[in-house]
């Protein structure tokens, strides 16, 4: 990696194996390449699963003694360590969901659809994951309103102008856009958009899942009304996430979950409901979780300075070389890349390019990517990904590169 521009000098002297020996699973000797799938979990965060468990386990916020106490501010402490992550105004701003998939169902279903009405339009942008197209596509379904496409442009960024155009006043309701894609790589001006929303008359949803382990993240700089992302993305468990939402929002959003710890009073035949984010929490919670969670976005705040540009450049430069083999294509914008790179391979099957990697201890993606309607836009059914994180070596991309050219040797 020479000749490289100033920014990209910060990686110098960062210790990528320093941080791989904090991650057990690591001693695999898998270069585990699928990090914007799930990525690994540190010991700091597995401790404090495990501290929780052994030591203060109860539930929360319904028992009057000591360790019901303990997992309570434990759960409390961890929703203000988010609130701060995000830069909330408060910690009743971080509602936790099971993660980006749960957190979108429930700004869009608890609050969203019941601003949506006839002739009304709502936009999803052209490379949205699943979880921030589905529902949203439900949402407008049977209500007379429409679904819109924020395009891409031939280098694969959003086309804002055509988004500027095509933005009608009182009538585009929402805009849901990822922060930063997973298949294309790039960050998002989501400030723009949400300006350009805003200007409209329409709020943002912001689909944060990519962007919270590389970048920092600020609701109030994205300038966004619901921001929303997962845990396990972030070195964090699965089945934990947030969404933040403003607290004027989240007063005016109906739970999607009823039932215990979510209510203020029951009566036989009506109930009303606890203040937010609690009346969204119904049930026996990912205590657990939450713990995880806190000492995960711990983690991220502590990585040496450097951290974030390191994964940069191991993306871009993955991209490179990529790019310089026959036969393969690279998906995405030239420049820009937070963590990942995607692509094809002329005449081999994602899978199979995936298959001849894991049979050299190289993990990495390969299929639609929960991205159907991007991938119809760049004219395949699948691709490969590999992505990055901190404890990836810069050796990993050579084994990379050397397991794309037996796939190719192989199949072609
Ligand atoms: C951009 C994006 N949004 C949403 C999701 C869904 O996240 P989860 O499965 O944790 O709910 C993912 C996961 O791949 C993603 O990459």
């Amino acid at each position: 990696m020479s000749g490289r521009p100033e920014t990209e000098r910060k990686t110098d002297g960062f210790d990528a194996g320093a941080i791989r020996r904090q991650f057990a699973i690591l001693n695999r000797e898998i270069a585990w390449l699928d990090n914007a799938a799930t990525t690994q979990r540190p010991e700091a965060v597995l401790k404090a699963m495990d501290q929780f468990y052994r030591q203060h386990n109860a539930n929360v916020r319904r028992s009057v003694h000591r360790l019901g106490a303990e997992a309570t501010a434990a759960y409390e402490g961890a929703r203000a360590t988010v609130a701060r992550f995000v830069g909330a105004a408060a910690p009743e701003e971080i509602v936790f969901t099971a993660g980006t998939t749960a957190a979108v169902n429930l700004a869009t279903f608890g609050f969203a659809r019941w601003e949506i009405g006839p002739g009304d339009e709502v936009w999803v942008s052209a490379l949205e994951h699943h979880s921030n197209w589905v529902p949203w596509q439900q949402a407008v379904k049977g209500v007379g309103a429409t679904l819109k496409v924020i395009p891409l442009t031939p280098e694969g960024r959003l086309d804002l102008e055509v988004f500027r155009k095509g933005l009608a006043a009182h009538r585009t309701k929402w805009v849901a856009v990822a922060w930063v894609s997973n298949v294309l790589g790039a960050e998002n001006d989501v400030r723009a958009i949400c300006d350009l929303a805003h200007a409209a008359g329409a709020r943002v949803l912001v689909d944060g899942a990519q962007g919270v382990a590389h970048l920092q993240p600020d609701v109030a700089a994205l300038g966004c009304d619901f921001f929303a992302f997962s845990g396990h993305k972030a070195y964090g468990p699965m089945g934990i996430g947030a969404l933040w939402g403003r607290r004027e929002l989240l007063e005016q959003t109906e739970p999607l979950l009823y039932g215990g710890e979510m209510i203020a009073r029951v009566d036989d035949l009506k109930s009303t409901w606890a203040e937010p984010p609690y009346r969204f929490e119904a049930g026996t919670q990912n205590v657990a979780g939450a713990v995880g969670l806190a000492a995960a976005i711990e983690w991220v705040r502590d990585l040496p300075a450097g951290a974030h540009a390191y994964v940069a450049e191991l993306a871009r430069e993955a991209a490179a070389r990529l790019a310089e083999r026959p036969g393969v294509r690279v998906w995405g914008p030239a420049e820009g890349r937070v963590s990942l790179v995607s692509f094809s391979v002329a005449g081999v099957h994602a899978h199979d390019v995936a298959q001849v990697l894991d049979g050299r201890g190289v993990a990495v993606r390969a299929g639609h990517m929960c991205a159907q309607p991007l991938m119809r836009r760049l004219g395949i059914e699948s691709a490969v990904r590999a992505s990055f994180a901190p404890y990836n070596a810069p050796d990993e991309i050579r084994r990379l590169l050397e397991g794309v050219q037996a796939a190719q040797e192989l199949f072609t």
